[in-house]
Formats: structure tokens, C-alpha cells, sequence
């Protein structure tokens, strides 16, 4: 049946379970993004198209927690050069400032184009006369200028939820020009910040030749494309009801007296990825411990790496280099029943790493590129009686928001040493004045407002010849 919203994405929210009598099922993936898309589907008869994982062929439709979820298949291959591929070892570096060297291989982009157009295809599909359809992330950037070409009626909007580079690397890809007329087929292209944006509006000029000004790309076909920034939040309530249950206050208290009880307990939180500067982070710790400022006995770090993109090589190599650094760290400095650093290689239900917010005195958050990083936002929602002190690299667009954290350039090893110092140090009067600014921030821009506020601005973009699609009633 068409649909009046199509939501676009590499994955779609759910998950494959193993269901108690042993068949399978679904289960919807942790998230805010589900959380804040499921109204405005709801109020819509929106469906969301996307990879369910594995190699599943020819899925059919089927409805989930009341959603209406439209599954691609993709084979062996499509993962090895889409995902694994362009996706992964392509994009993904080179947006995040070449932390790792991004490959580029021709067979790569042939399986993103064609991967690219059968999203674009199923989403014309489903979608019904002058609907609205919201495209997400680099995965598939091509889509938005694809699907106009097959359905011009539509009202495109695309938004990007990593960063987007500057002029001086976008140019390295060979397929530039082909991914900026991507983009452009949309109406509104949303990214996490104001840099971005006018990267891509600047790009546009200068490799596409089309007219700008300000935040407007004026297309000869008489199209006008807005570039904007919409920073991305969480669901804060959701958060801080959680961090305030009894069960999970009752397994923060089980987790500190696990850890032995320090006077302060650090925590990063991270998917296992080169970007997070998860080496870096506990190399500074490590060095802290070595030169006497902090001991085993009172202060531990607590590092949880979530599993991630584990058949990308570079992502193997990250993982072997982190199993040796805390192998080293906990052999060099820690005691009996006191490591230096407890690493789990595992991924949690958001009960247990609310828990593990609750527990932790200091969060340390230390990307060398992000696009926003939600759990520094969700440190500060579990945060409700405003105490815990946040450090974090001012390369993550939450830096943008999160203004009375304890920044730090996560290059600059000694200036980590001294921040993660202070935030230790720090008066109780001095981790309360900045958690409560940050709590404000992160309670007012919640991820339902910034659902909203992409598609009022979607609604409004002048070019568009769609039906406007109706705002999810909240409660
Ligand atoms: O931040 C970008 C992103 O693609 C998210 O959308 C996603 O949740 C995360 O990275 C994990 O990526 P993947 O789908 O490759 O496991």
C-alpha cells in the first residue's frame, strides 16, 4: 500500500531476536532515532525501508510494534563492497578527517551505485502521490537524486548523521561530483552543524558550478535545495526515567561495589571504532596512574567497546592494538582485584548502560571526528541530580552544545592528562554549575524536537510540489 512517509535507511529498527519458544522474531533496536521516526510514522501510515542484518533473500513486508517496516535484502557481496566497502572503508574515513586511509576501489562504487538504486526503486514503490520521504546517512547518498528521477511528485528530504569534510578532502573522491548531484535531489539536506552544511554549499559551488547563497543551492532546473543544520539529540526523558528507576539505581550501586568501591570511577562508552580515540583516552589515564597522580585504589576506568563493522580489516587491527594496550596497562600498574582499566567487549541494553552512567564520577568522550555523539548526551540526561563531570573532544558536534564540558583536543596527550586531572579534582560546587547548564541544554533539545523540526522545514521548502506531512501528536 503507498504511504504518505517513507523512511529511508541503511538499517531498518529492529534486530533479530531468538524468541523464547525458539523462533525468530524482532525486537526494536536501541536508539533515539526509532523513538523520535515512530510518531511521525504513526500520524503518517509511514513505512521504513531498510537492511534487517545478514543475507537474508526476498523478506516480505510485515508490521512491527505497530510500524510498517519494508526489508532489502542484500547478498554476501552487496556487504562485502556496499557496506564493508564503500560504505565503511570508502566514506566513512574520509568524512571523519582521514583518521584511517580511506580506500578507493572502482568495484566498490559500482555495488554503492547499485545498491543506491534498488533503495531508490523500492522507496518510489511505497511511496504514494506527492508523499514526503525522509533518506538517511552516507550510505546512500545517491538516493535522493535517483528516486527524483523516478518520481518527480516527491518531497525529498536527506539527512546525514556523521560529519561532512571539508573541500580539501571531499575532492580526493573520485566519484565527488556524482555524489554531490545525489544529494542535490532532495529538497532539504540536513547535517549535524553549521561547518557542515557550508561545506557541502561550497562544495557545490565550486565542483558543481551551481549558484548558492547562504543556505540555498539554485538549481538551472529552477529547483531551489536547502543545506541546514539540525543538530541530532536523544530521547532525554526517556533517559532520565530510566537512570531514575529502582532497578537501575539498585545495579549502579551493584557495579561500584563490583569495581571494589573506588572514590572515582571513569567510564567511556564507544562502539569500536579508530574514530573514538578510545587508544588515545586510555593511554592519557594509564600515563596518569604511571606518574602518580591518580592511584589503582582510588580511581578506575571502565571501558565498554561495542562490537562494530568486525570484518573491516581496520577495525580488526583497532581491536587486536586495544587488547594489547589494556593487557599492558593492567600488567604495568594494576593490583589484585584492581586493574588499572576493566574493558568489556560487549554491547549492553540501555537498563545496563544507564546503570553504568549513573556509577560513573567522570565520562570521558574523546573522538577525533564525530558527527554529534549521543552518549555524552545521554550521560547528561542519566545525570539527574546534577552531579558528574563530562570530558569531551571538541571534535564531536556535541562540543557544539555541551559548551561547560571539560574540552580537549584528544591529539593532545598531556592537555587529556589535565583535563581528565581536573574533572577528577574538581569541587563538587564547580561538576554541579556545569552539569545543571548541560542538563538544561540536552532536556530542551530532545530528539522528538529535532524530528519536528527537520520536517517543519521539509514542509516549507518553497520547491517542492508535495503534500506536507503532518507533525506527530506528542504527549
Ligand atoms: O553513526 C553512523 C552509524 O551508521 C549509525 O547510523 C549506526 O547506528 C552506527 O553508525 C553503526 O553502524 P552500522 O550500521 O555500520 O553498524
Amino acid at each position: 500500500m503507498p504511504n504518505n512517509l517513507v523512511i529511508v535507511a541503511n538499517r531498518l529498527p529492529v534486530d533479530r531476536v531468538e524468541q523464547a519458544d525458539g523462533t525468530p522474531g524482532w525486537r526494536l533496536s536501541p536508539g533515539g532515532l526509532v523513538t523520535a521516526i515512530e510518531p511521525v510514522m504513526r500520524a503518517n501510515d509511514g513505512v521504513w525501508l531498510g537492511w534487517p542484518g545478514g543475507t537474508d533473500q526476498d523478506l516480505e513486508p510485515f508490521e512491527h510494534d505497530g510500524m510498517s517496516l519494508v526489508p532489502m535484502s542484500m547478498s554476501q557481496t552487496d556487504i562485502e563492497l556496499f557496506y564493508e566497502g564503500f560504505s565503511n572503508g570508502t566514506l566513512w574515513p574520509l568524512y571523519h578527517d582521514l583518521v584511517a586511509k580511506p580506500e578507493f576501489h572502482r568495484e566498490w562504487w559500482d555495488a554503492y551505485v547499485s545498491v543506491n538504486r534498488r533503495f531508490a526503486e523500492k522507496a518510489a514503490d511505497n511511496a504514494a502521490e506527492g508523499a514526503t520521504v525522509w533518506v538517511h546517512d552516507y550510505q546512500l547518498q545517491l538516493v535522493p537524486q535517483m528516486l527524483r528521477e523516478i518520481r518527480p511528485d516527491l518531497r525529498i528530504g536527506f539527512y546525514l548523521h556523521i560529519p561532512f569534510p571539508p573541500g580539501e578532502l571531499f575532492q580526493q573522491l573520485p566519484w565527488r561530483r556524482q555524489l554531490l548531484e545525489g544529494l542535490l535531489g532532495a529538497d532539504l539536506v540536513g547535517f549535524q552543524g553549521h561547518g557542515a552544511a557550508g561545506n557541502f554549499v561550497r562544495l557545490v559551488r565550486q565542483r558543481v558550478g551551481h549558484k548558492t547563497h547562504k543556505d540555498l543551492v539554485y538549481l538551472p532546473d529552477g529547483r531551489t535545495v536547502r543545506a541546514a543544520a539540525f543538530p541530532i539529540s536523544i530521547d532525554s526523558q526517556g533517559f532520565e526515567d530510566l537512570a531514575t528507576s529502582e532497578p537501575v539505581a539498585a545495579r549502579a550501586k551493584e557495579i561500584r561495589e563490583a569495581l571494589g568501591s573506588p572514590t572515582k570511577v571513569f567510564l567511556g562508552i564507544d562502539r569500536l571504532d579508530y574514530t573514538k580515540g578510545i587508544y588515545a583516552r586510555l593511554r592519557a589515564f594509564s600515563e596518569l596512574i604511571a606518574d602518580g597522580h591518580l592511584d589503582v585504589e582510588d580511581a578506575v576506568f571502565v571501558q565498554v567497546a561495542v562490537p562494530s563493522r568486525e570484518q573491516v580489516e581496520q577495525y580488526r587491527i583497532l581491536r587486536d592494538d586495544i587488547d594489547r594496550l589494556v593487557g599492558r596497562i593492567n600488567g604495568d600498574l594494576g593490583r589484585i582485584g584492581r586493574p588499572a582499566i576493566s574493558y568489556l567487549h560487549s554491547s549492553y541494553p540501555r537498563e545496563e548502560m544507564a546503570a553504568l552512567y549513573r556509577s560513573a564520577d567522570i565520562m570521558v568522550v574523546t573522538p577525533y571526528r564525530d558527527g554529534m555523539n549521543l552518549v555524552a548526551k545521554e550521560y547528561v540526561a542519566c545525570r539527574t541530580d546534577n552531579t558528574g563531570a563530562l570530558v569531551l573532544s571538541e571534535f564531536a558536534g556535541a562540543a557544539e552544545e555541551l559548551r561547560q564540558a571539560w574540552l580537549v583536543n584528544p591529539y593532545d596527550i598531556n592537555g587529556m592528562k589535565s583535563a581528565l586531572l581536573e574533572a577528577y579534582r574538581a569541587e563538587p560546587k564547580e561538576t554541579t554549575r556545569r552539569m545543571k547548564a548541560m542538563r538544561r541544554t540536552v532536556t530542551q533539545n530532545d530528539v522528538a524536537a529535532w524530528a519536528d523540526s527537520f520536517m517543519t522545514e521539509l514542509a516549507d521548502v518553497r520547491s517542492s510540489h508535495g503534500k506536507a506531512v503532518r507533525p506527530a501528536k506528542r504527549s
